[in-house]
């Protein structure tokens, strides 16, 4: 972290972060934020910040939102925390009226704190369930870093720590830009999806349990699979017995346009994995299966105790948020509000050869920067110079796909508003990202 340009009162706060920080990751945002509102940040010296990644993609009705904070308030007078097996009616209320949401094929939650937790669980599940090991995962897929969850993602965070969990095999991600057994171009014609079961096949051991789906890849640089594509996954697995995970962190409780995005795919998960968005801003997460599976994991003993498991407070702030997603109709909102975007950003597209790929649903958006189109090889130094350029012009976005390595996996560029954005604020956006990318073009 640099602190040579920093005022003093950020100089004095960047020196604490060096003595008393330990760095999990690439590196801090050298700033302070001291208020955060709707969808923009505040730092240390008054600069606004628009916020187009949501804080960590969990702040979907925007930072402060006064549901999210209504419901604290009114939680923290109820109980607050209970034993593991003590239910609130606020539990209750929240799996019920998640159920309502949902087709019959899903009907019954367990709550717990976060993405990579309910992963976990929805794993074990499907373990429990069919007495196999063996899972499939896309290959540029961001499951958590719990043990379990992270064997299943490529998307960063694999190395260096020792050997995966056993049975761990991969789906090739169906990126119709990046065909990843190039084959296609543009339009992906599911090659890879049969290709990848031909895999499977000569790989699996006979203890197949499930294929986990992240049903539009967010950190795998916003890849939605094809048409069809989900329908003939689910025909694949069944002929195998693989239960169906998909796992809804980013792309859940309306961001893509729907409530939930399988609702796009065609098809109904076994198991449906809610995180980030359901709390908007506190750690909250949920596994849902259907009534029949539920039978059979209790049936086999299934056992998954955390310290926070159904803990209420957190449960009253996913009700709130469930019940504000349905009154004000935040779904079709960010549909619409997406779509406004997608175009402004289609403009920016027609004068900015960089500009490969503008692709995503609602409010979760890519923009894939490139060379030059026709060999697509990924523009990364001018992608980080355009990301960073924007950050210090007022907006704040982060890199997806290959942001382990994008020179194999694409420099796309994630744009992801709260779903409350306003046109103003999305108009603002659409200005920086414009010049960022001019002025990380001409450096
Ligand atoms: C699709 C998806 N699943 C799971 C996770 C893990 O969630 P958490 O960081 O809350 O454990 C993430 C985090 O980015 C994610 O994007």
């Amino acid at each position: 972290m640099s602190s040579n340009e920093a005022s003093p009162v950020l100089r004095q706060f960047l020196g604490r972060v060096d003595d008393y920080l330990l760095r999990y990751s690439k590196g801090f945002v050298p700033a302070a934020i001291t208020r955060t509102e709707g969808s923009r940040l505040y730092d240390q010296d008054g600069r606004e910040i628009l916020d187009f990644a949501s804080g960590q993609m969990c702040a979907t009705l925007g930072h402060n939102h006064p549901v999210v904070k209504g419901a604290i308030m009114a939680a923290l007078d109820e109980p607050m925390h209970l034993n593991s097996n003590m239910l609130t009616k606020a539990v209750v209320d929240l799996a019920e009226e998640l159920a309502g949401l949902l087709p019959l094929g899903l009907r019954k939650s367990m709550f717990l704190s976060t993405g990579g937790e309910s992963n976990e669980a929805a794993l074990r599940m499907a373990k429990t369930a069919t007495g196999g090991f063996e899972v499939l995962a896309f290959d540029a897929a961001w499951h958590g870093m719990t043990g379990g969850a992270n064997a299943q993602t490529y998307a960063g965070a694999r190395r260096g720590a020792g050997p995966m969990v056993p049975g761990t095999l991969t789906l090739p991600s169906p990126n119709g830009y990046r065909c990843p057994i190039r084959h296609c171009r543009d339009a992906c014609d599911r090659t890879c999806l049969e290709v990848g079961f031909e895999n499977f096949d000569r790989q699996t051991v006979g203890a197949g349990a499930a294929v986990i789906c992240e049903p539009l890849l967010a950190a795998g640089g916003i890849v939605a699979p094809p048409e069809g594509y989900y329908s003939r996954l689910r025909q694949l697995a069944d002929e195998r017995d693989l239960l169906v995970i998909f796992d809804e962190a980013q792309t859940g409780l309306g961001r893509c346009g729907s409530m939930f995005y399988f609702e796009q795919t065609g098809i109904v998960p076994d198991i449906l994995t809610l995180s980030k968005t359901l709390g908007g801003g506190m750690a909250m997460s949920a596994v849902v299966v259907g009534s029949e599976l539920e039978e059979r994991l209790h049936e086999k003993g299934f056992y998954f105790y955390t310290s926070h498991v159904s803990d209420p407070l957190p449960a009253r702030v996913a009700l709130a948020i469930l019940r504000f997603l349905v009154s004000e109709r935040i779904a079709e909102r960010a549909k619409r509000m997406g779509d406004y975007f997608m175009t402004g950003l289609r403009a920016l597209q027609q004068r900015h050869e960089a500009i490969g790929d503008v692709r995503g649903a609602g409010l979760l958006v890519g923009v894939e920067l490139v060379q030059d189109r026709m060999s697509r090889k990924p523009a990364v130094g001018l992608g980080q110079r355009a990301i960073k350029r924007a950050y210090e012009l007022g907006l704040f976005s982060t890199q997806s796909g290959g942001a382990r390595d994008p020179e194999k996996g694409g420099m796309v560029w994630k744009l992801a508003p709260p779903l409350t954005v306003s046109e103003a604020e999305l108009d603002r956006g659409l200005a920086i990202v414009d010049r960022a990318i001019a002025e990380a073009g001409a450096r």
